[in-house]
């Protein structure tokens, strides 16, 4: 619209209804992310492309408030940067919504903000079980690693699979995959050939492989989230030939996913892993995100559970702004987040209203290549997952 058009359009209305009509404000979400350091490649870019793909599909616009992105960078789980910058967010930037958080250290940080000054916060990824119980004003839109991971173990026990070793990132994600893990395989009588936590930052497995070996088990179950730990691990696993003598490697999700598996050659063909998201589901729902996506990833690159993540977070936005005609009240917004279900390009998804946690199928898949690039394509379903685990 031009500048005379608009002043013409607000003379009329004035003189039709005798006030200056209010002009909404744009409608500001706080997204705290890594945009740089190690972490950044598949963190805050993915998180702010998700986001970015649900405005290209459903219109930038919500009951007249234009959405506005305020990006400000953790590149690592620290959380007194992520408690200074949620601050910033709220106090000088006045945000209407804070979200992002790759890690669970931010998110509890932001998350204590988020608490005191009763802004809504919606977390995009961080997955440790049971830390939105002291956040009543956040809920999350991502999963949890029990969620994800309960469903693989009870996979394993139904394919006969004996004595799954388990490598766990050793930091409070990691411990709770492994638990659930551990749990659930023990519920049949399955159990563990031996569990080792490993630091954050290790990159080098020879000596884990080594340990492992040296047990025999039926399976490896591992949980390694940081990019270059994930494809380490897959390589040393396979070229200490474990595949060929008959184990078999259970990956959580988030170790093969697209800007991971990318990386990887027809060795890894055949991993079997657990999640809430694959690029590869098959509805109408997910083409046209993925394809929205893709406009706006580093070469076209597939969407991974970070950025569903975030493109859901922002359906859960919009819908309460526009059931609050353009409000975002923090009680009636947390009430609204509790009851919502739709169905995400994921799946089909709804809340769980005492946790505030998504309840969602979890797909058992298998890396393929498929149009020329490595893929997970889902094989079974376990519906309705909570963040539990359970069914
Ligand atoms: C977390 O810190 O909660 C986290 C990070 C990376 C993942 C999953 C969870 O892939």
């Amino acid at each position: 619209m031009s500048a005379t058009f608009r002043y013409r359009a607000l003379t009329l209305s004035v003189l039709i209804f005798g006030a200056i009509p209010a002009i909404a404000d744009d409608l500001k979400i706080g997204l705290i992310a890594p945009f740089s350091g190690p972490s950044s490649d598949a963190g805050g870019p993915e998180m702010e492309s998700g986001m970015r793909a649900y405005l290209k599909i459903h219109g930038d616009t919500v009951a007249g408030r234009k959405i506005v992105i305020i990006r400000k960078d953790a590149p690592s789980p620290a959380p007194d940067v992520a408690r200074r910058l949620a601050q910033e967010l709220v106090t000088r930037d006045k945000v209407d919504v804070l979200a992002g958080h790759i890690f669970t250290p931010t998110a509890i940080a932001a998350g204590q903000v988020s608490t005191q000054a009763k802004v809504p916060m919606l977390i995009m990824n961080a997955a440790t079980s049971g830390i939105l119980a002291k956040m009543p004003y956040t809920a999350r839109a991502s999963f949890t690693l029990a969620q994800t991971t309960a469903p693989l173990a009870r996979w394993a026990n139904k394919n006969g699979i004996k004595r799954v070793f388990t490598v766990v990132a050793d930091y409070a994600p990691g411990i709770d995959s492994e638990t659930a893990f551990l749990q659930e395989l023990e519920k049949s009588g399955n159990s563990a050939a031996g569990s080792i936590r490993v630091p954050l930052d290790t990159i080098d497995f020879a000596s884990y492989i080594r340990r492992i070996q040296d047990t025999q088990p039926g399976a490896v179950f591992a949980f390694l989230p940081a990019s270059d730990q994930a494809k380490n691990f897959i390589k040393a696993f396979r070229e200490a030939g474990l595949d060929k003598a008959g184990v078999r490697l259970l990956a959580e999700g988030g170790m093969v996913h697209p800007a991971i598996s990318m990386t990887l050659d027809d060795d890894a063909i055949g991993t079997v892993s657990s999640h809430h998201y694959s690029d590869d589901h098959q509805t109408a729902v997910n083409a046209a995100f993925v394809a929205a996506f893709k406009t706006f990833s580093p070469g076209g690159r597939a969407p991974s559970y970070i950025a569903v993540g975030a493109y859901d977070a922002m359906e859960m936005l919009f819908q309460a702004v526009k059931m609050q005609e353009g409000k975002l009240d923090p009680d009636r917004t947390m009430q609204i987040w509790r009851e919502m279900a739709w169905e995400s390009p994921r799946g089909p998804v709804r809340f769980d209203p005492a946790s505030r946690d998504i309840v969602q199928n979890v797909y058992i898949r298998k890396l393929e290549r498929k149009n020329g690039a490595l893929v997970n394509v889902e094989f079974e379903t376990f519906a309705n997952v909570d963040d539990a685990g359970r069914q």
